[in-house]
Parts: C-alpha cells; sequence; structure tokens
C-alpha cells in the first residue's frame, strides 16, 4: 500500500462487495449499479484510491489493493446499515429525487445516522489524501462530505458529482434537513450533475437556502449563471452527462465467442421472431411494470404474437430490505407470472424473468441477441443500460425503446421516446420498434453510436476534472456544454 494519494474517488460503495460463501471464506465480487461501471475505468487508469463501504456491516478491514486500485474500506454498523443506508438514503433522499414515486419517510434517527456515517466518510477521507489532492466525492449517500472534509482539510481540491437526478425545487422542500444538505454540497469547489436542468434547480435552491439569513448568522451565498459565491470561495456548477467505457463494449461485443453466445440465446428462446429485452437494478424508479403491462395489454389486444415476441427481464437485486423494493418484487412476480399464466405455453413463457446480476460478457451477448431494448424509468438520472445496449449494436441492428424521463433522452434523440405514464403512447412506441424498417432501424442506430462512441465515460471525466481543475472561472458555459458537443 502506498503512502496517501493525490486523486481520491469517495463512494458509499467500494467498486466491489466482501462476499462470504458458504464455507465461510470470503471473496470480493463487482458492486451493483452505474456508479461503479462507469468509475472503475476512470480509477483503473489513473493511479488514485477509493474510500468506500464493503458492502457488508460489522466489518473491519484495513487499506487494500484490489485489481490495481487502492481501496480504503468504510466500517458501518448493521444499525448504520438500517439507518443511514436503507433508511435515510434510499427510503428517504432516493424517493425525493425520484419525484416522489414512493413516499419518502422523513425520520429523525436516520438523519442523525447520515450525519454520522458522512463525518465518518470525510474522517476516512481526510487520512487517505495526500497534500493538496483532488478528491472527487460521488453521489447522494454523501451530500455533507464536502462541506465536512472542507473544515478537516482546507488544501483538498474537492469535487462533487450526483448520479441522480436532482428534484425539482418544490420537491426538494419537503425536505426537514434541506439548508443542511445544500450547504453540506457547497463544501466543494465544483457541483456536478446529469443535466442542466438539475444544476439549475440547485442553483436556485442555493440562493434561496443557503442564502438567507439564520439564527448562525448569514453564511453569504450569491449565485449567478453556474457559479455560487460562498463567503471568499466560487463553487460552480455543472451538467455533465455521465457515459460507459462504449470502445471496450464496442469491441467486446464484437467477439467471436460473444456474438455465437448471442446466437445461442436466441435459440435456447425458440428462435423468436423479436426478441425484447430490459435490463435493470431492480428498483420502482426503472419502469419495470409499466413495459409489462405494455406488453400485455397488447397481447390482450392481439397486436402482440406470444409465439413470435419474447422479453427477457435481468433483474439485479437491489436494497432487498427496504419495504418499498420488497412490495415492487412482489407485484412484477405476479405480473410476469400472469403474463405468462395468460399467453405462455408449456416449455413457452413469453417472459424470462432472471433475479440475479449477470455476468459482463454474457450480458453483452444479451445486448447483441436483443431485438428490442426496452429502457423504461418513471426517472432516471441517466441511465447506462441504454448506452450500453447502443455500444454493443456495431451491427446496427436492434431498436431502443427509451424514457423521456431519463437523462440519457437528451442524448439518444434517435431512440423510440415515451412518457412511461402513457401507456397508450408507450405500447404504440413498443409496436414501431417492432415493426421498424430494417434500414430506418439501421440510421437511427448509426445516429445514435456516433454518440456514444464520441461522448464515452473517460470524456466525461476528463470534463469534470478539467474543469476542477481550472481556476475559479465564469461557470456559465458549464451548465450544458456537455450536451451540446
Ligand atoms: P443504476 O445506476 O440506477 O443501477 P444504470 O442503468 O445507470 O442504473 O446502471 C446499471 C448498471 O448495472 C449497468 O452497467 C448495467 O449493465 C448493470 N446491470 C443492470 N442490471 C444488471 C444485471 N441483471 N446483471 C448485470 N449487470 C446489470
Ligand atoms: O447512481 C445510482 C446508485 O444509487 C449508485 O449510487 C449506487 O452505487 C448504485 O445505484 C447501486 O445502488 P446500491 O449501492 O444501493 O446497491
Amino acid at each position: 500500500m502506498g503512502s496517501a494519494s493525490e486523486f481520491v474517488v469517495v463512494a458509499n460503495r467500494l467498486p466491489v462487495d466482501l462476499e462470504t460463501l458458504p464455507d465461510g471464506s470470503t471473496r470480493w465480487k463487482r458492486s451493483p449499479g452505474g456508479l461503479v461501471t462507469a468509475l472503475e475505468p476512470i480509477l483503473r487508469g489513473k493511479k488514485g484510491a477509493w474510500v468506500g463501504w464493503p458492502g457488508v456491516p460489522d466489518t473491519d478491514l484495513g487499506p487494500i489493493v484490489e485489481d490495481g486500485i487502492e481501496l480504503y474500506p468504510v466500517r458501518l454498523s448493521a444499525q448504520e446499515v438500517a439507518d443511514y443506508y436503507e433508511g435515510f438514503s434510499n427510503a428517504t433522499l432516493w424517493p425525493l429525487y425520484h419525484d416522489v414515486i414512493v413516499k419518502p419517510v422523513y425520520d429523525r434517527s436516520w438523519w442523525n445516522a447520515y450525519v454520522e456515517v458522512n463525518r465518518r466518510f470525510a474522517e476516512a477521507t481526510s487520512a487517505a489524501a495526500a497534500h493538496g489532492a483532488t478528491v472527487w466525492i460521488q453521489d447522494y449517500q454523501l451530500q455533507l462530505v464536502p462541506k465536512m472534509l472542507r473544515m478537516l482539510r482546507p488544501d483538498l481540491t474537492i469535487g462533487f458529482f450526483l448520479h441522480i437526478p436532482f428534484p425539482p425545487v418544490e420537491l426538494f422542500m419537503q425536505m426537514p434537513w434541506r439548508r443542511e444538505i445544500v450547504e453540506g454540497l457547497l463544501g466543494a469547489d465544483l457541483i456536478g450533475f446529469h443535466l442542466p436542468g438539475g444544476a439549475q434547480n440547485f442553483l436556485y435552491l442555493a440562493r434561496r437556502l443557503a442564502g438567507q439569513p439564520t439564527s448562525r448568522g448569514n453564511v453569504g451565498v450569491r449565485s449567478k449563471l453556474g457559479v455560487v459565491q460562498v463567503g471568499f470561495r466560487n463553487v460552480r456548477v455543472g451538467a455533465f452527462p455521465i457515459s460507459i467505457d462504449s470502445g471496450q463494449l464496442d469491441e467486446l461485443s464484437r467477439k467471436k465467442s460473444i456474438r455465437d453466445r448471442a446466437k445461442q440465446i436466441r435459440k435456447e428462446l425458440g428462435n423468436p421472431e423479436k426478441v425484447m429485452l430490459g435490463v435493470d437494478r431492480l428498483d420502482y424508479t426503472k419502469g419495470i411494470d409499466v413495459r409489462l403491462n405494455a406488453i400485455r395489454e397488447l397481447l390482450e389486444e392481439g397486436r402482440m404474437d406470444p409465439a413470435q415476441n419474447i422479453m427477457v427481464q435481468l433483474a439485479t437485486p437491489s436494497r432487498e430490505r427496504v419495504e418499498s423494493y420488497i412490495q415492487m418484487r412482489g407485484d412484477i412476480e405476479q405480473q410476469v407470472g400472469r403474463i405468462n399464466g395468460e399467453f405462455g405455453q408449456v416449455g413457452r413463457p413469453v417472459v424470462h424473468y432472471l433475479h440475479r446480476p449477470i455476468p459482463r460478457e454474457e450480458l453483452i451477448a444479451f445486448f447483441v441477441a436483443a431485438d428490442v431494448m426496452l429502457v423504461t424509468p418513471l426517472r432516471d438520472g441517466m441511465n447506462l443500460v441504454a448506452k450500453e445496449y447502443v455500444a454493443c449494436r456495431s451491427d446496427l441492428g436492434g431498436a431502443l425503446l427509451l424514457s423521456e424521463f431519463t437523462g440519457a433522452a437528451a442524448e439518444l434523440r434517435q431512440a423510440y421516446q415515451a412518457n412511461p405514464h402513457d401507456l397508450d403512447g408507450v405500447k404504440d412506441e413498443m409496436v414501431a420498434a417492432l415493426t421498424q424498417d430494417r434500414e430506418a432501424g439501421r440510421r437511427r442506430m448509426r445516429a445514435m453510436r456516433r454518440q456514444v462512441l464520441a461522448h464515452d465515460v473517460d470524456r466525461w471525466a476528463k470534463s469534470f476534472l478539467n474543469a476542477l481543475a481550472r481556476d475559479s472561472v465564469a461557470g456559465g458555459a458549464l451548465l450544458g456544454d456537455e450536451l451540446k458537443a
């Protein structure tokens, strides 16, 4: 293990989770979610450290090097996992930031745990970072860390990126600890969002909340386009749409072994005319129910042939002890059962559903095999799956059905876009994608591939880190630059 690091990523999870095997031994496995997909290749290419939770409670681990990345595990007790992670992060912030699809719970003891755990992350980061280092804090679980870390280590350059949507002002105002969160984020030198809308929501809130006089005095906040002035510091705010390692996916998807596996998958599915695919963490924001409802109604109306149109849903287990996730899993599995019960044949279900993470190369083979990729979230910060599908289609085949309520919709204009709240609209776009003209489909895919291959995760990270390294300049240009590029 080297000495303190010049570049430190801080995220709730390490890129790998510690897994205990039945014989009591342990091994590391890849952590779920888009954040790890995006940041892992960046950190591998840059000598740096990663501070995060190893995914299991009550486990003391010293720093380790795993796959070339220095990992600094942060210990969480079982109670903290319940209150900070399952509670405040995933039953308060997650639903609040995703348009209140389920009702956020505001619990004071969860908030106290969130403050306490954020402090622990700030202290662990302070210990890992060299003098004058650059620290990049990630996501909604750690919004207080920028301010806490600045107080501990004023020598550091601090960036923060939010991987989920930043909510409209009217919704954010529900949060009892709204001022603390805004002030926490303002500890950073640069705050990044996926889309200009999120950046604008934050700028407005910073002016409205952090600028108000309080019993503790006024922190002296002023904001203009792209910059918040906090006392004598300038905090820049901008939009940086995240992406994937598109070059690597493109290359892998061309491998003979993967193309052969794609053919075999279609054969195993009974060589239907059309294969539809969903790939998601099992999360209520992803609109898995929307696509299943659309398919059921199309089958009922005779607009879809159950013998020739097959759907595969690959769902990674997620946040399995949070009540709304338990309920949603039951609902989705019931929907799958209902469709298969009404429209399937023995040995020929219409919907194939796997509740487990799929190995990377197998997942790529599924992308290559699918005629229509179903991405129908009710709200999603970006949605990397949509970009992964496009990156895997060097054959220019396939079609993408994409919810307008994803960050990816701003870039993937040639997808079949639909409003997930308008079921008839979703059904029509699904049929259009299933029956698209081959040449028209190729034109759409070519245009989307141009966008995804040119705007990869490396470009995203560079654009954020270059902006962070620049001295405080007028930040207006940050608000939507990357989308136009
Ligand atoms: P989120 O960050 O909310 O989970 P994203 O779509 O941005 O959503 O990223 C999800 C990541 O997890 C993608 O890289 C995707 O390939 C991966 N993933 C999703 N479902 C599965 C699955 N069933 N098996 C393996 N990987 C999955
Ligand atoms: O950005 C989405 C995100 O919440 C990440 O912060 C997280 O790593 C990923 O999804 C998976 O969620 P979890 O860490 O709660 O399993």
